[in-house]
C-alpha cells in the first residue's frame, strides 16, 4: 500500500520562530520543527511535506492542491486561526482529515487569541506544547487515517 502523504502548513510569522518572542514560542527555528516532523514521519513509515507562507491566498491555493495529493493536513494557521473564513473553508472544502497546532497555549493568552474559526471544521487540535503539539498532532493524524482504514 502506498505511504500516507500530510501536509504541514505553518502560518504567517511562523518563518521567524527562534527569534520571535521565545519566551512564549520557544527556541526551535521552523526548519527544526520541520526537521523534527520529518524525523517522526520516517518513524511512523509516512511521507510528509512543509510548507509555510506569510499570505492567506497562497496558504488557500496550497490547500485546494492539496485535496488530489495529500491524505491529510496538519496546520498552524498562527493568526489566521482567530479570523480567516477564507482558510477556514478551504479546509473544509478538502474533506480531508485535519489537525490544528498551536506552539503556545492560546489559551492563556490574550482573548482573542481564544477562539479560532478553524477548529471547528478541524479532527483535533493541541496547543501549549510547544514542539510536542505539531509531533502530537502529526501522530493523531496517522491514527485518523488508520482508522480509515478498516
Ligand atoms: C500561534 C498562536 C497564534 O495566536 C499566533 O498568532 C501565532 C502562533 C502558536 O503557534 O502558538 O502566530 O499559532
Amino acid at each position: 500500500m502506498a505511504k500516507k502523504n500530510i501536509l504541514v502548513l505553518h502560518g504567517p510569522n511562523l518563518n521567524l520562530h527562534g527569534q520571535r518572542e521565545p519566551e512564549i514560542y520557544g527556541s526551535l527555528t521552523l526548519d527544526e520543527i520541520d526537521q523534527a516532523l520529518a524525523e517522526r514521519a520516517l518513524k511512523l513509515g509516512i511521507l510528509i511535506e512543509c510548507f509555510q507562507s506569510n499570505h492567506e491566498g497562497v496558504l488557500v491555493d496550497h490547500i485546494q492542491m492539496a485535496i488530489k495529493s495529500y491524505d491529510a493536513i496538519l496546520i498552524n494557521p498562527a493568526a489566521f486561526s482567530h479570523y480567516s473564513y477564507a482558510l477556514r473553508d478551504a479546509l473544509s472544502a478538502t474533506g480531508l482529515p485535519l489537525v490544528e497546532v498551536h506552539l503556545s497555549n492560546v489559551f492563556a493568552r490574550e482573548p482573542f487569541r481564544h477562539h479560532s474559526v478553524i477548529t471547528e471544521v478541524a479532527n483535533g487540535m493541541i496547543c501549549g506544547l510547544g514542539l510536542q503539539s505539531y509531533l502530537l498532532g502529526l501522530e493523531a493524524l496517522v491514527k485518523v487515517l488508520e482508522k480509515q482504514q478498516v
